[in-house]
């Protein structure tokens, strides 16, 4: 497995301020002015999902899923966002099996073309760094990164740090539990930059011992100013923490079956017992799904389960919003 890829390359192509053209690669691309502002459209956003709000927003425009990697909510959520907006798509699912890619046609040439057919391209890809390599391949189209391997999940995070906002009304001075695949999750990932961009925020890291994040990761993470704290049982669990968030052991990013087998018998799951005894009262529970044995499913009726509820449909406004002001209509 490799290491996860932490540089400031991005940091070139910023938002500051101005999302119109933009690729959406990474969280260290955002500022904590760039997140109000898409919170503030989000919410608007929110409007028009939840009342049914005919909208011509993105009328005109064509963006193109393409997705290397299966997906529910990203792929999903995409397409209802720029549905609900007007505008229209190109979904190509498995590109290896329907385009020319099974022909041997190389990835930048792929991209190349799908921003020649539209306005955009969302791009899930199973290998890390794939999102920034499409950013250097188009020439005229913004790309924004669905999920790269065990790297980035930006709008994964969006919608996560949106929840979290709209729960406790900020995003500094939280504590957070990170379960699961610490190592290859990008969701981890990019939350721990995204929550790095406010003050005082403190994270306890639970994973089985192979699933940490590699040293040198943890290091430069934890330079960010962010307070990271790994711990090795449920029995550390601290019981004032504001969110819990639960990912899935990775089995596609193993080499084998086997592998996979040995750690996923390591796994925490959450049950009613566990919130009961270790949850505070006032805290969410967060999961980016797919749950597999994450979170047992008695746990749903319990409010402050939020995974199905405000979770999932924050990744509906926040994707509506983010390619409104990516597309130059907001
Ligand atoms: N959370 C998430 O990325 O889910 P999908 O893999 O179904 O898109």
């Amino acid at each position: 497995m490799s290491t996860i890829t932490i540089s400031a390359g991005h940091l070139r192509t910023r938002i500051d301020g101005n999302f119109k053209g933009k690729d959406i690669v990474s969280l260290d691309q955002f500022s904590q002015k760039d997140l109000y502002k898409l919170f503030t459209l989000t919410h608007e956003m929110k409007h028009i999902a939840v009342n049914s709000v005919p909208s011509n927003l993105l009328a005109g425009t064509i963006t193109s899923l393409l997705f290397y990697e299966p997906s529910s909510r990203t792929f999903g959520s995409f397409a209802a966002a720029i549905k609900r907006l007007g505008g229209q798509t190109l979904d190509i699912q498995s590109p290896e099996t329907v385009t020319s890619v099974y022909k041997g046609e190389s990835f930048e040439d792929t991209i190349r073309v799908f921003e020649a057919y539209s306005d955009a391209i969302v791009l899930r890809h199973k290998i890390a760094g794939a999102a920034k390599q499409a950013a250097e391949a188009a020439e005229f189209v913004p790309i924004i990164n669905a999920g790269d391997g065990n790297n980035e999940h930006p709008t994964q995070t969006l919608l996560d740090l949106y929840t979290l906002y709209e729960t406790f009304g900020r995003l500094d001075n939280l504590t957070g539990l990170l379960v699961g695949d610490v190592l290859n999750s990008r969701t981890i990932h990019s939350l721990i930059r995204g929550l790095s961009l406010f003050k005082q925020n403190t994270v306890y890291l639970l994973s089985p011992q192979r699933l940490q994040l590699p040293r040198e990761d943890f290091q430069q993470l934890s330079a960010r100013g962010i307070t990271i704290i790994e711990i090795a049982s449920e029995q550390e669990i601290p019981h004032d923490c504001d969110f819990w968030y639960w990912t899935r052991i990775q089995k596609e990013r193993f080499a084998s079956l086997e592998d996979y087998n040995g750690v996923a018998q390591q796994t925490f799951t959450v049950t009613p017992q566990l919130m009961q005894r270790c949850a505070s009262k006032n805290m969410i529970l967060m999961d980016p799904l797919p749950r597999v044995g994450t979170i047992e499913p008695s746990v749903d009726r319990d409010a402050r389960a939020v995974y199905l509820r405000s979770q999932i449909r924050n990744g509906l406004y926040i994707r509506m919003a983010l390619l409104a002001l990516v597309l130059g209509k907001a």
